[in-house]
């Protein structure tokens, strides 16, 4: 492994995946994870982070005790490069010039990072504080006209470091530098491959669970997917997994799972139709926090009431059907794992999973296969378990569903109609070839706007349909997609000629902040 230290911001994960990307494994850990605590996971190599701090600043992060005596390969990035410096008796200085975005290096002495590569390479800065003189042992590699040690390193005893952010691709270089540190300076193998993290979990998953059984929510989504693939092919028919058809999916989904999924996987599917109770339990309901605490509350009822069932060892037996059912099956992925505290174990979990709260004498010991995986990671992994690339690529979807995008009360026709539109959109985004550029394209509907249109020569009073395509990179953050004109009137036309009660289709401009991507 190689432990990439975080130094704070949200450059560790981005740099972790980049790592994962030269087909090595890495983890994510605090800096004050002190550093006898480090080597006893055994790292090929360690990474130190950027942050947002200057070393000279109250309280700013320091390298543990001990890190550079570990005699493991070291990294330094930005911030991480500046404690280094630090560390190694170097000096590092305020300046009140920062360097921010774009700027261009001069390889001064190639080295191992920048041998061959050219004398003057694009970069992505983001600093203040900078190195002005390298610790003894060093040899300065690179320079820009306000960063005298822009790049340094001591081959012998295997330290590194850059001032810039090799790990954005705006680093023209940025890869192969990092390759260079990970293969040459470290020693990494790359074998953290597809095939491996498949078997390696299966193996893992069947070792936890040995011959009792599982259960597993289906969702629709992408990480609930994978979860039960990959837990089925460990453990066949031990796993029952439960889909609770709440109505709130989109146009398809639902037959996904129930056939789709099911004729892929071979897995034991007990399905819940439990469309009328949301409805019911909806009804009249227009405050968005109160939706979505009424269809949590109602998913976690319909699940239980379904795990009861199956831990009876009714109808759905299955293989080892007298084998009472210990576990529960979560798509729990590594960036919730990082952002609750990293540790293990169920505590540090996030409660926004569906099935969290469930009754203590309904208490499951937890399996999370994707647990150190990140969503492009969990995406190759469902592709090499043979999964359909519409559920592989599927975009994120609220748990909640449409009752969250329907502004105004939930009835059974306005999901229709939300559906119908919904469908629209989504077949023409697919179209236009442009699904995998879109993060998410929530659609809609105004149930309680009206507004006046003419169609067919007659007055309409219909309800505006509003699109709200965006890019992001974690959802954090959103800009709104600016999609070609032609789709955008191909959706709108399509969409008031084929939808009843719509007569109006807008876009949403607005960012993320200030705009949520789902309108409640
Ligand atoms: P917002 O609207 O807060 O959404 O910008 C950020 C991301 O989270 C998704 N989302 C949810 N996902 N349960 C979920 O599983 C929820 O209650 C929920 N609310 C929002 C949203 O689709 C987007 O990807």
């Amino acid at each position: 492994t190689v432990l990439v230290v975080d130094f704070g911001a949200q450059y560790a994960q981005l740099i972790a995946r980049r790592v994962r990307e030269c087909h090595v494994f890495s983890e994510i850990v605090p800096s004050t994870m002190p550093a006898a605590e480090m080597l006893a996971r055994r790292p090929k190599a360690i990474i130190l982070s950027g942050g947002p701090a200057s070393v000279y600043a109250e309280g700013a992060p320091v390298a543990p005790d001990g890190l550079f005596d570990l005699g493991v390969p070291t990294f330094g990035i930005c911030y991480g490069h500046q404690v280094m410096a630090q560390a190694l008796g170097g000096t590092v200085e305020n300046s009140d010039v920062a360097e921010y975005g774009g700027a261009t290096v001069a390889v001064t002495s190639p080295g191992m990072l920048f041998a061959g590569l050219p004398h003057e390479q694009a970069v992505w800065m983001s600093h203040r504080d900078f190195v002005s003189s390298a610790p003894a042992g060093f040899t300065v590699t690179a320079s820009t006209d306000v960063t005298p040690v822009a790049g340094m390193e001591d081959r012998e005893r295997g330290f590194f470091g850059v001032q810039f952010h090799p790990e954005v691709l705006h680093t023209e270089h940025g890869m192969e530098i990092l390759r260079r540190f990970l293969y040459e300076g470290a020693g990494c193998r790359p074998n953290w491959t597809m095939v491996n993290i498949a078997d390696e979990s299966i193996d893992a998953v069947r070792a936890q669970v040995g011959a009792k059984r599982a259960i597993c929510a289906l969702s629709g989504g992408v990480d609930s997917a994978v979860a039960a693939a990959l837990v089925q092919r460990a453990i066949g028919d031990q796993l029952t997994c439960v889909f609770v058809d709440h109505g709130l999916l989109r146009k398809g989904e639902p037959e996904q799972v129930e056939k789709d999924f099911v004729a892929v996987t071979g897995v034991n599917l007990h399905v819940v139709d439990a469309q009328e109770r949301f409805l019911s339990a909806l009804d009249g309901v227009t405050d968005p926090e109160e939706k979505r605490k009424i269809i949590g509350r109602e998913f976690i009822r319909v699940f239980e009431e379904a795990a009861r069932e199956i831990v009876k060892g009714g109808s759905e037996g299955g293989a080892n059907a007298s084998e009472p059912v210990e576990f529960l099956v979560q798509g729990t992925l590594y960036p919730d794992v990082v952002e609750s505290g990293g540790g293990t174990g169920a505590a540090n979990i996030k409660s926004h999973h569906n099935v969290g709260g469930l009754p203590d004498d309904l208490q499951f010991t937890l399996v999370e296969p994707l647990r150190t995986l990140f969503k492009d990671e969990v995406r190759a992994l469902g592709e090499q378990l043979g999964l359909p690339s519409e559920i592989v690529w599927r975009q994120p979807f609220p748990g909640p569903g449409l009752g969250i995008r329907i502004i105004g009360a939930v009835t059974r026709e306005r999901l229709d109609v939300l559906r119908d539109a919904d469908a629209i959109a989504r077949e023409e985004l697919t179209r236009a070839g442009l699904d995998r550029d879109i993060w998410q394209f929530p659609v809609v509907l105004l149930a309680d706007v009206r507004s006046v249109g003419v169609q067919g020569d007659s007055r309409t009073y219909g309800h505006p349909i509003v699109l709200r395509p965006v890019t992001s990179e974690d959802a954090m953050t959103a800009d709104w997609a600016k999609l070609p004109y032609d789709v955008l009137q191909r959706i709108s036309t399509r969409i008031t000629n084929e939808v009843a009660d719509i007569n109006r289709v807008t876009v949403d401009i607005t960012s993320k902040p200030p705009g949520t991507i789902e309108w409640e």
